[in-house]
Parts: C-alpha cells; sequence; structure tokens
C-alpha cells in the first residue's frame, strides 16, 4: 500500500501571487502524483491547502485537484477555514463534531486525520473533545495506525516557527505514548520542510511542502525566514507496521545522466 503526502499548497485565488506561484506548484505536484507507477491508494493533504481560508481560493483548489487521479484525504491547516474545506472534499469521512478530524481504513490499516487547528490560533490545539475522539479511535483499531495531523507535536528547533505553540500537546502526547505500539507513523504538515523525529516512541515526519520553505536557521532568535528550496511530496510504503518514506521532489531542472560507473 502507498500512501501519498502532500501538505501546505497554499493554494491562492487566480492571478494572485505569494512568494512563488503556489497554484503552477501544485498543479506540478498533481501532475507527478498522475504519473507515478505504481499508483499511490490516497493522496493524504496535511493542511494549509489554501493561503488564506478564502472561498476563491477554494474554488481555485477545487479546479486544480480535480485533474488528480487519485482519492485526496484533507486535513485542514491554520490558514484553512473548516466550513469551507467540509464543502470543497464532501466525501472525506468527517466526523459530526466541531472540529473537522475523520478517521477511515484501508484493509488493515486505521488512518486518522486529526483536526489540530482553532479558528483563532496559529499554533496547534488539542482539547478535550479531541482527546476524547482520539482515544476512542485508537481504542477501536485493531491493526496499525497512521496519525496525521496539520501541526508537528514537538519544537523543531526553528524559533519563530516553534513560537506558535500547541496547546494541549502534553494531553496529546500522553495519547499517543499510551498507544505507541499501535502508531506505525504520524504524520505532519505546517513546518515547510521536511524533518524527522520520534515522540513518544513513535517515528513522526513532517512532508516537505508544495510551496515556499522555512529556511534552516537553528540560531536561538534567529528571524523569519522564506527559501525557495524544491517543492515535492512524500510517497509512505506501508507493509503491515513498517513505513518506508521516500521524497520525490518536482521541478528541479534537474535531467537524469550517466555517472559512468552504472
Ligand atoms: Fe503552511
Ligand atoms: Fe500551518
Amino acid at each position: 500500500m502507498i500512501i501519498a503526502q502532500i501538505s501546505d499548497t497554499h493554494v491562492l485565488e487566480r492571478d494572485e501571487q505569494h512568494f512563488v506561484d503556489n497554484n503552477a506548484s501544485l498543479a506540478s505536484i498533481i501532475a507527478s502524483l498522475n504519473d507515478e507507477d505504481p499508483r499511490p491508494d490516497l493522496v493524504l493533504a496535511t493542511g494549509d491547502l489554501t493561503n488564506w481560508g478564502h472561498s476563491g481560493q477554494y474554488e481555485m483548489l477545487e479546479e486544480i485537484i480535480s485533474d488528480l487521479q487519485l482519492p485526496v484525504l484533507p486535513l485542514v491547516g491554520n490558514h484553512d477555514v473548516r466550513d469551507l474545506t467540509r464543502q470543497s472534499f464532501p466525501g472525506a469521512p468527517w466526523v459530526d463534531a466541531e472540529h473537522a478530524s475523520w478517521i477511515t481504513h484501508l484493509d488493515d490499516l486505521t488512518i486518522i486525520g486529526l483536526d489540530s487547528t482553532d479558528p483563532d490560533s496559529h499554533g496547534g490545539v488539542f482539547d478535550e473533545s479531541r482527546e476524547t475522539w482520539l482515544r476512542s479511535c485508537l481504542d477501536s483499531a485493531t491493526g496499525p495506525v497512521i496519525l496525521s495531523l496539520h501541526h508537528p507535536p514537538f519544537a523543531t528547533g526553528v524559533e519563530w516557527m516553534d513560537s506558535s505553540g500547541f496547546a494541549g500537546l502534553a494531553e496529546l502526547r500522553r495519547v499517543i505514548a499510551d498507544h505507541s505500539s499501535q502508531i506505525a507513523r504520524i504524520l505532519c504538515g505546517h513546518f515547510h520542510r521536511p524533518v524527522v523525529t520520534t515522540v513518544e516512541g513513535v517515528t513522526t515526519s513532517v512532508c516537505p511542502a508544495g510551496t515556499y520553505h522555512v529556511g534552516l536557521d537553528l540560531r536561538p532568535g534567529a528571524g523569519q525566514s522564506i527559501i525557495r528550496d524544491p517543492r515535492g511530496y512524500q510517497l509512505h510504503l506501508i507493509d503491515g507496521p513498517s513505513v518506508v518514506t521516500h521524497t520525490r521532489y518536482v521541478d528541479t531542472g534537474e535531467a537524469p545522466f550517466d555517472p559512468g560507473w552504472a
């Protein structure tokens, strides 16, 4: 089974620009995903799908993503709006709750999309209602679990990105610790650059962004930095509890070459 992950596409309205051409970038990613062989079983989109959550941006998102020949599981990010995201993806298995989370199954794999947003916060949020829901999902899962959420449940070391915080992080990490043997991987977005760590014993990764990236500046007190790193997506090869992750970059301008020794 292959789950493709795209993240932070920050789709704009037609002719709008914000650092880079986010819409063209998503179109390139979709073209590349459609060319994948073998085909991923689904595409997990880990939030910040639109740039400001405007209805015109959701219209563009729907238009661009209509070219994707694979099913999509969307998560909301802090740049998104829950109701507009639900409207744009009516087929997603949304739970009947204020938070826009979902749970679904693919063979014996349970895939959980945890809404880590709050309309009033840039950072992550994990509250009592989400804890009750997540614990019931994990209690009922019989096989391996992929837990996805927009906000990484750890500090990245890039201060200005970490400074928006994660309310209820200790509670979320307690839930993860209680179910660490079940959770095969935690998949996140938001950070706009790939990173991997371990959270309560569970491998946890952030996918590259579909658009501009965060500069890698680990100096204490370093200010904001946005750069044009190669954009891409990840392919997670899942076999039982094993998750092998590959990163595919798009539009790198590089052509294959013969190194001579191959
Ligand atoms: Fe983002
Ligand atoms: Fe975000």
